[in-house]
C-alpha cells in the first residue's frame, strides 16, 4: 500500500539488516536514461541483441565497442544524485547494509557507497572476450576493438549481455542478502528482469518488510508488509534519511 516517508523512516530506523536493489531509475535523475525510456531513446536505433550479446559482438565487434565506448562517455560526465548519496549515507548509519545494484554505470560508488553488489557488471570497466580476465584499462592504439594483452582476444565491456550468467559471487551474496534482512528497498527498478527482480520478493517471503521506491507502482507486487513511496527516488530518499536520523524539525510558521 502507498506509505509516508516518516513511517518508512521509523522502519529504517528500526532495522536491523537492510538490503537495497537499485535499477535505472536510481540513475535517471543524473541523466542517465533508464532501459524502458531508452528502448524509445538510444536503443531505439538498434536491436539491443545485436548491440549486447555475445552472438551480436562476434558479428560485429567494433560496432559494438563503439556503441559502449559512446555510453562509457556519457556515464562518464554523469554525477551522483541525491538518491545515490542518501544511499550511502544509509549503508554510514545501518550497521548490516547490503546494496544491490542492476547499474553497470558506477555512480554508487562515486556518491561513497563502499560496499556495491554489481549484478550486471560495470561499463566502466573491460574484460578480455577470450580469457574472461577483467583488465585495469587499455590503450586505444587505433584497432577496434583494443586486444588483450595477454591472450590476443578482443577486450570487451564487463557488463552482464543477454543470454549471459550474472557473476556467481554477485549473485549469492545477493541472495544471502534478501533471505537475511528484516527491510528490504527495491528502488528505481521495473522488477521485470529476473534473477534480481526476484530478490525483493525472496525477502518478502522471509519475513521482511518491502518498500518500494518508484514514481509508479504499475506491474509491482502488492500485498501485506510491501509499501509504496511513490516518486522520484533522489528526493525521496533524501527525505527519508532527513525523517530518519537528520530529525529536521518542520518549519514552524510563527
Ligand atoms: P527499467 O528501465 O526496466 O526500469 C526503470 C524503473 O525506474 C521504472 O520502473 C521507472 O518507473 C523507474 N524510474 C524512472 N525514473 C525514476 C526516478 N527518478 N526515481 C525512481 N524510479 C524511477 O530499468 P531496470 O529495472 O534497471 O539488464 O532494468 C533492469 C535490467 O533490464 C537492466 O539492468 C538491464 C535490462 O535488461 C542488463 O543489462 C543485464
Amino acid at each position: 500500500m502507498i506509505t509516508t516517508v516518516e513511517a518508512v523512516a521509523q522502519l529504517l530506523a528500526q532495522a536491523k539488516r537492510v538490503a537495497v536493489l537499485t535499477g535505472a531509475g536510481v540513475s535517471a535523475e543524473s541523466g542517465i536514461p533508464t532501459f524502458r525510456d531508452a528502448m524509445t531513446g538510444m536503443w531505439s536505433r538498434f536491436d539491443p541483441f545485436e548491440l549486447a550479446s555475445p552472438e551480436g559482438f562476434a558479428r560485429q565487434p567494433a560496432m559494438v565497442w563503439n556503441w559502449y565506448a559512446e555510453r562509457r562517455a556519457s556515464v562518464g560526465k554523469a554525477k551522483p544524485n541525491p538518491g545515490h548519496f542518501a544511499l550511502a549515507e544509509i549503508e554510514r548509519r545501518v550497521r548490516h547494509f547490503t546494496l544491490i545494484t542492476q547499474n553497470v554505470d558506477g555512480l554508487h560508488q562515486q556518491a561513497g557507497s563502499r560496499r556495491v553488489i554489481e549484478l550486471h557488471g560495470n561499463i566502466r570497466r573491460v574484460k578480455c572476450s577470450r580469457d574472461g580476465g577483467v583488465k585495469d584499462g587499455w590503450t586505444e592504439d587505433g584497432e577496434v576493438p583494443p586486444r588483450c594483452s595477454e591472450c590476443g582476444g578482443y577486450l570487451r565491456p564487463d557488463v552482464v549481455w543477454f543470454g549471459e550468467l550474472l557473476p556467481a559471487r554477485a549473485l549469492q551474496e545477493a541472495g544471502s542478502a534478501s533471505l537475511d534482512c528484516d527491510l528490504f528497498f527495491s528502488i528505481g527498478t521495473s522488477n521485470l528482469v529476473e534473477p534480481a527482480a526476484s530478490l525483493p520478493w525472496t525477502a518478502h517471503r522471509h519475513g521482511a518488510k518491502v518498500v518500494v521506491v518508484n514514481p509508479t507502482d504499475e506491474g509491482q507486487r502488492r500485498g501485506p508488509g510491501i509499501e509504496y513511496l511513490l516518486g522520484n527516488s533522489g528526493e525521496i530518499l533524501s527525505q527519508v534519511v532527513n525523517a530518519a536520523w537528520h530529525k529536521t524539525s518542520k518549519a514552524t510558521h510563527s
